[in-house]
């Protein structure tokens, strides 16, 4: 079921950075609510928040346009987690004494879900013994409270007090909507992406793959506790912050570096689309086209390492290895044979034909394929429940 957070916006100039955050979490389907304070709505527009969040933004506690219920007792029943960010010293003190003298004050009060409480403000503020004093407190009530990032401020000084950066506020977000630690202790690799093969100095070859699978992977693993480590040939996507990532380029320096990690880790997950040919000889120099258009060009092609192969055969004995297959054809058959070459737990087979599944895409279909010959289909999901779906096999396996 989506989850629904609750983005508390308080007066402090870092209020329009949490325009980024709320994007971020819509991308997620997360339902989001924004409820500003008076004073934020004169740093940023809560028209901005109601285009990015598809909803109407909560401000006034007064407002008869809905019932009282729905505006700070029902908001706050709907929630699964609330994030105040930016939070001023003036807001941490109202929470920090129980004061409920605007909606979202009240709201806090209301709220039963886990709190998040991201404080941005002047360094000698931050510093202050009344702030520190009111930011033990609210800890001490349970609530989460994030550590400001040091540098310059927007009032011309350098100092701890900025707001952290939106990708750790998210990563933050995903670890309080995730409580199940069932990965806790656990270290994880998966790989994301294309490899690429060089052809000259200036052309590669290369796939259709986006590590978003990948990517899901790593960011749920993380989420449920694991220390996970990425190693990424080509991709469009920002590195998670919540993970260890080891940018690679061809198919054999993805290969060395999971050998080299390989010995760590507890779950090995091979998501990426390895290209299995590499030019024979590389040239020196950017070859040069021939005027006539017609003319042909051949290149010769020899094999990569197959790195889940290499892998499977040096497998641990409490290690699980899960693989992916991309098939156009004869889908669990040929995923089969991977799932006994490769020395897999089990196989994630993968139709690259259909629409809505493999690479690109937002959602994949798949199958579970497993050594006892279970073989469990998914309907279309998006990758982040795919991910999910993967890790809980993964949990049941170890
Ligand atoms: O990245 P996206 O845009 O989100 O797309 C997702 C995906 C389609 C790339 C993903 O769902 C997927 O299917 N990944 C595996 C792609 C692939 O290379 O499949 P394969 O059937 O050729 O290989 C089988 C398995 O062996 C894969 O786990 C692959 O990572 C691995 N392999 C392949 C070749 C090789 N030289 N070394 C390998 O380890």
């Amino acid at each position: 079921m989506p989850k629904t957070v609750g983005i508390g916006v308080t007066g402090g100039i870092a209020a329009y950075k949490i325009a980024e955050l709320v994007s971020k979490l819509k991308k997620e389907d997360i339902d989001v609510i924004v409820i500003m304070t008076e004073a934020a709505t004169e740093f940023i527009t809560p028209l901005t928040f109601r285009t990015l969040s598809g909803r109407e933004v909560l401000v006034d506690l007064w407002d008869d346009s809905r019932e009282w219920k729905v505006q700070h007792i029902g908001a706050a029943e709907q929630l699964d987690l609330l994030v105040i960010a930016p939070a001023t010293a003036n807001f941490i003190a109202k929470v920090a004494h129980g004061l409920a003298d605007d909606l979202l004050s009240t709201i806090v009060l209301a709220n039963t879900a886990p709190l998040l409480v991201v404080p941005a403000m002047n360094h000698n503020m931050y510093k202050n013994q009344a702030v520190q004093d009111n930011l033990k407190k609210i800890k001490d009530y349970g609530y989460t409270v994030m550590d400001p990032d040091s540098g310059d401020l927007a009032c011309g000084v350098s100092g701890q007090g900025r707001l952290p950066e939106i990708d750790h506020i998210y990563a933050e977000i995903k670890k309080l909507l995730c409580p199940r630690q069932d990965l806790s202790g656990k270290r994880l690799m998966v790989n994301a992406g294309t490899t690429c093969e060089d052809i000259d100095p200036v052309r590669f070859i290369a796939n259709r793959s986006t590590g978003k699978m990948g990517f899901a992977i790593a960011q749920d693993a993380a989420a449920r506790g694991a220390d996970v480590i990425l190693v990424c040939g080509k991709s469009p996507l920002e590195p998670p912050p919540e993970v260890k990532f080891v940018p690679v380029w061809g198919a054999e320096e993805m290969c060395e570096v999971m050998q080299k990690y390989q010995p760590a880790c507890d779950i090995i997950i091979g998501a990426a689309a390895v290209g299995d040919f590499r030019i024979k000889a590389m040239a020196e120099q950017k070859m040069k086209k021939a005027n006539d258009a017609s003319e042909e060009l051949v290149l010769t092609l020899v094999g990569t390492p197959d790195i889940l192969k290499t892998l499977g055969k040096n497998k641990k004995p409490r290690q699980v290895m899960v693989g992916f297959a991309a098939e156009t054809e004869n889908i669990v058959a040929n995923a089969k044979k991977k799932l006994e070459t490769k020395n897999l737990d089990f196989i994630v087979a993968n139709d690259v034909t259909m629409e809505g599944a493999g690479f690109s895409s937002d959602t994949n279909i798949v199958t579970f394929i497993s050594r006892d010959g279970e073989i469990q289909s998914l309907p279309k999901m998006s990758k982040q429940d795919v991910a999910t779906a993967i890790l809980d096999k993964v949990v049941k396996l170890l």
